[in-house]
């Protein structure tokens, strides 16, 4: 399942606004272990907002830089809880990464849910437009079947609050 002899980390996959990063700073108290959000690190490498990268730069240009960041934390060396972007399985490199390299849950929620918890967020920019929902929808199409391939468990997410999810998962683990 996981490469011979790698580090294995504990990786939280799943649309924006699933709570990775809530559950993985809880899980990481929990464990004893660093808490690592691959966006903010991102964040800290471009110098600004993902936002800002976005509009000036385009998807692509942040897909590359999410994929060089997420290989270089997955190579560390000591173990950590790590918060991924909802996009980051687009990429099969990424998605080959994070299962050699981590134990992956994969925090399953449904549209509704999600933009009823992200319904005054405007930093995320894949969910700017008239119709959060419906954008929760199409993503959720495209990318189940990678959070699926990717994840070595899931998490039922949907209307359960960020201890719940972290208890399931303490269970798991
Ligand atoms: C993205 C999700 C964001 C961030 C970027 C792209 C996506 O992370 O990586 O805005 O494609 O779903 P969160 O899932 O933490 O919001």
């Amino acid at each position: 399942m996981h490469e011979q002899d790698a580090v294995v980390h504990f990786s939280l996959i799943g649309l924006p606004g699933s709570g990775k990063s809530t559950i993985g700073r809880q899980l990481a108290r929990q464990w004893h272990l660093p808490f690592i959000d691959s966006d903010h690190v991102i964040e800290q490498r471009l110098g600004c907002t993902i936002k800002q990268y976005f509009a000036e730069h385009g998807e692509a240009a942040f897909r590359d830089v999410e994929q060089q960041v997420l290989a270089e934390l997955l190579a560390a060396t000591a173990p950590c809880v790590l918060s991924t972007g909802g996009g980051s399985v687009l990429r099969a490199a990424n998605r080959q990464a994070l299962q050699a390299h981590s134990t992956v849950f994969y925090l399953q929620s449904t549209p509704e849910d999600i933009a009823r918890r992200l319904r005054n967020d405007t930093t995320r920019p894949l969910m700017q437009g008239d119709d959060p929902l419906q954008r929760l929808q199409e993503l959720l199409a495209v990318r189940e079947p990678l959070y699926l391939a990717t994840a070595h468990y899931v998490v039922d997410a949907a209307r359960q609050n960020a201890s719940q999810v972290s208890r399931k998962i303490g269970m798991q683990a």
